[in-house]
């Protein structure tokens, strides 16, 4: 059943969609002086790991095609708590995936290996990240664990405040 647009599973496992945009499946082999040479399966091995540590699940997808990143976010509203993205070369061009990442709702970080602001100028302007909760960029595969972290603990806290303010509302129907 679809969750509905801000109505968050406030409880059981946290579920993170890990979206990778184009070229990414060519990490290794493609511009090792920018963006280093561990691969997306290496990444997506360490972020697995990572999130089993934390008692999460993780489930991954990557796409050379703008229109399926945009099918990908819409979908991750059906079983995902928080997305980590890296939207690629779509990050500078795309409204498309901006307005599914609005439209979804989901916490989403946006990540980047490289330092999108140390680089050409047209790729110090992100589209998508005025509508994540947060931006991580230059730090190589680390800027993904940071992302991930990143996104567990905003769920993890809005999980806690969220069963506050319900413990809270208890009491005053109790009062
Ligand atoms: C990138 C940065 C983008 O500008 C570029 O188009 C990419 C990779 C990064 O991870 O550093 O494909 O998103």
């Amino acid at each position: 059943m679809p969750t509905k647009q801000g109505a968050a599973r406030t409880t059981g496992t946290i579920k993170v969609a890990l979206l990778h945009g184009p070229n990414l499946n060519l990490l290794g082999t493609r511009a090792p002086d920018i963006y280093g040479a561990t691969t997306l399966n290496d990444i997506e091995a360490e972020m697995m790991q990572r999130a089993e540590a934390r008692g999460a699940e993780l489930r991954s997808a990557q796409s050379n095609f703008e229109g399926e990143l945009v099918a990908l976010i819409q979908l991750a509203r059906n079983w995902a708590d928080a997305i980590v993205i890296n939207p690629g070369a779509y990050t500078h061009t795309s409204v498309a995936i901006r307005d599914a990442i609005e439209a979804v709702g989901l916490p989403t970080v946006e990540v980047h290996l490289s330092n999108i602001h140390a680089r050409e100028e047209f790729r110090a302007v992100s589209l998508t990240a005025a509508r994540c909760i947060g931006l991580i960029s230059g730090f190589g595969p680390q800027s993904y664990y940071l992302g991930l972290d990143a996104a567990l603990s905003h769920v993890e806290a809005s999980r806690r405040s969220h069963g506050k303010a319900g413990k809270r509302q208890k009491r005053t129907q109790r009062r």
